[in-house]
């Protein structure tokens, strides 16, 4: 029987059991359907959004009512993934009290049963202070996508000395400041897996290798629904923008042809 819902401790025994955690974005109500039928565990509400479905180059641009609004068709379907909500850039950065207002907001009205925030040691005191608020959080350390201008684009971290230590230092002040887990992305495998054995709480790794505890993907990348080639950490299990541009095709040959609407069809 599985069980009844995912929690933030049920991923920490995971860990200690060694069962791998599976994780992946959802923004809408049937992907969240179809992913938490699947037995997926962690449904993410990316901020991610503001790339693929909002078509932006960055996650910049994202709102915090937009990301209640996807949280909360996410959070409808789910009975049984833990849904995590992002917080969106500027979300959390312009102090403590505002960071807690927006967890908040996230749980209160999208649903969410825990949020997401980038960076380390410099947002460790809002990761206190949200966990303090009965919100538990999840980290994001390495490659963080809303630091896009800062690291001067989307670049794998940690690959000098001084910036593996960087990224290790990050990882043990999210676990320090009580998060429940941490999104490693864009590392070194080798680094990913020293981190993952040395925290207490799971890692779950986006473009850093197979030793973590779990794995994500963005919805996009895994159904092949975007018309970019996917990142090469990514891995595209079917083609569904093909497969939804054929049947666009068929339909409008149908209807150009006067073969839809048929008879059974129509009233
Ligand atoms: O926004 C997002 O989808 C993410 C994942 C890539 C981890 O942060």
């Amino acid at each position: 029987m599985r069980e009844a819902r995912i929690t933030a401790p049920g991923l920490a025994r995971m860990k200690r059991e060694r069962r791998k955690i599976v994780m992946l974005t959802a923004y809408d109500y049937p992907f969240a359907e179809i992913f938490d039928r699947a037995g997926i565990e962690v449904l993410l509400v990316g901020d991610s959004l503001g790339n693929c479905v909002q078509g932006n180059d960055t996650t910049l641009p994202v709102t915090m009512d937009e990301m209640v609004y996807h949280c909360r068709m996410v959070a409808r379907a789910a009975r049984h993934a833990l849904v995590v909500g992002d917080m969106p850039f500027g979300s959390y950065q312009t102090s403590i009290e505002e960071a807690v207002r927006n967890a908040f907001r996230l749980v209160k009205e999208g649903g969410a049963h825990a949020v997401k925030l980038e960076g380390g040691d410099r947002v460790a005191d809002r990761i206190e202070a949200i966990t303090r608020m009965d919100v538990p959080v999840m980290g994001h350390v390495g490659l963080t996508p809303q630091s896009v201008h800062r690291m001067g684009g989307y670049r794998v971290q940690g690959r000098g000395e001084r910036s593996r230590e960087r990224v290790f230092r990050d990882a043990r002040a999210v676990q320090e400041a009580g998060a429940f887990a941490v999104v490693l992305e864009g590392v070194p495998r080798d680094l990913a897996r020293e981190i993952t054995a040395e925290l207490r709480i799971p890692t779950i790794g986006i473009g850093a290798g197979v030793g973590c505890d779990g794995q994500v993907l963005v919805l996009h990348d895994l159904l092949g629904l975007s018309s970019e080639p996917p990142p090469r950490f990514a891995r595209q299990y079917v083609l569904l923008a093909e497969i939804a541009e054929r049947a666009a095709r068929m339909f409008a040959e149908d209807v150009r042809d006067e073969k839809f609407p048929g008879d059974h069809e129509s009233y």
